[in-house]
């Protein structure tokens, strides 16, 4: 509790079924002490009352009436003036369209288009309109421009439709907002880390998995948002707690992880520490497989998996400045994980012997190369927890401007 004392965050809230979320958004800012001021757009008000908004934020709610008719009062430069961060929660795809071209023909736009302040946005939509290359293309030009975006999350929506579009859950909306206002030196940097292992069906009860225990990954998660960072963890099935303070998407196959970590684009960083399944099994069968008495094991055909940390390092406009890979290897450790460095296109490989003997995987402490384009490093064996805090802090200074 206090976590935001003494920051004054200026909410924007605009049209959708969502805006009602916004309300617990503001009880949890207030109960970090933070200051919040509200704009409600014409299209908010049709979801909200400015007398909720007004009774939690224990402050006055502009709304494009009151505030074009006591301009002296409230000026839109006033407001963002006043704030260390701007939230638009719920953001509507038709806010977000006016922020990409640059209008202002209403309060909140007007606002947006006036401030030099960091701007998070937290998207709320129908799938098709998050999905539509209009808005896919607004949130590109706005993360170029530096806004900084979390969710939306996948899931059923009151339109009766399941995708992604539904407005990021509070915590995880206050988790970006501290973030982005730590002193930490990832602040404002949002970092995507996969961690743990997959599980492939081949029926309703059997899986293939591996041995990754995920954590390796949750730590380097906890390590980055220790400096302040916003950090997406896509975990695979493991027996370890969620880390405080982060958004945790937890799948099971390959498939699935990739879909997550493609949806919680852009990026500053991505780290991908999950111990992926190559091959899962080409058709997994809806029924459970029978022993018939006489007849062969089933055959079981696998197929490859999408390759998530290649698909992430691939040049494009959304891949993350820094991408970081693991390189588990028996044999050859330096040669193989600097190969796989270059053939996954990444930047950085943290590779670890993982012989029989080892206790490395599943195990508490791990001993690892930094292998980047400017030669390797060895790092003495250290818990999981320092490795990460190191690795973290590498980050940070390859990041630092
Ligand atoms: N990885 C991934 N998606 C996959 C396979 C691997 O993102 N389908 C990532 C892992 O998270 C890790 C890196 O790629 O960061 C290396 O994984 P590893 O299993 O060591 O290498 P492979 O690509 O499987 O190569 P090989 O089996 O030849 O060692």
């Amino acid at each position: 509790m206090g976590a935001l004392a003494g920051r004054r965050i200026l909410l924007i809230v605009s049209g959708g079924i969502a805006a009602y979320k916004s309300l617990e958004l503001v009880r949890l800012l207030r109960f970090e002490k933070a200051a919040v001021s509200a704009v409600l757009t014409s299209g908010g008000e049709k979801f909200l009352s400015a007398l909720s908004l007004q009774a939690l934020t224990e402050n006055n709610v502009a709304t494009d009436l009151f505030s074009l008719d006591a301009e002296s009062r409230m000026g839109h430069i006033e407001l963002s003036r006043a704030a260390d961060l701007l939230v638009v929660a719920p953001a509507s795809a038709d806010l977000l369209a006016k922020m990409a071209a640059g209008l202002a023909d209403d309060l909140a736009s007007t606002v947006l288009l006036a401030t030099d302040k960091p701007v998070l946005v937290a998207p709320a939509m129908n799938v098709r309109m998050w999905v539509h290359p209009a808005t896919a293309a607004n949130i590109a030009t706005l993360a170029g421009r530096g806004v900084h975006i979390v969710g939306p999350d996948e899931g059923p929506m009151a339109c009766n439709e399941y995708g992604p579009g539904r407005l990021a859950e509070p915590p995880a909306i206050l988790a970006a907002i501290t973030a982005l206002l730590s002193a930490g030196p990832l602040a404002g940097r949002h970092a995507l880390v996969t961690s743990g292992p997959t599980h492939e069906s081949i029926d309703p009860v059997r899986y293939i998995a591996n041995r990754s225990s995920g954590r390796q990954g949750h730590a380097i998660a906890a390590a980055l948002a220790a400096l302040g960072a916003r950090v997406t963890l896509v975990s695979g099935p493991v027996a370890l707690a969620d880390p405080p303070g982060l958004s945790v998407r937890r799948v099971e196959t390959a498939a699935e992880m990739l879909t997550a970590c493609e949806a919680a684009l852009p990026a500053d960083i991505a780290v991908c520490a999950a111990a992926v399944a190559d091959w899962r099994v080409a058709e997994a069968s809806g029924r459970k497989l029978k022993k018939e008495q006489g007849r062969a094991p089933p055959a079981l055909t696998l197929v490859p998996n999408p390759d998530i940390l290649a698909a992430l390092a691939a040049p494009g406009p959304l891949r993350p400045r820094l991408v970081i890979g693991f390189a588990a290897e028996t044999d050859d450790l330096r040669d193989n994980a600097e190969a796989k460095r270059r053939r996954k296109g990444c930047d950085w490989i943290i590779a670890n012997d993982v012989a029989p003997g080892s206790g490395i995987m599943g195990g508490e402490d791990n001993a690892v190369l930094l292998i980047s384009e400017a030669g390797v490093e060895e790092w003495p064996r250290l818990p999981k927890a320092e490795v990460a805090r190191r690795l973290a802090s590498r980050i940070a200074s390859a990041l630092a401007p």
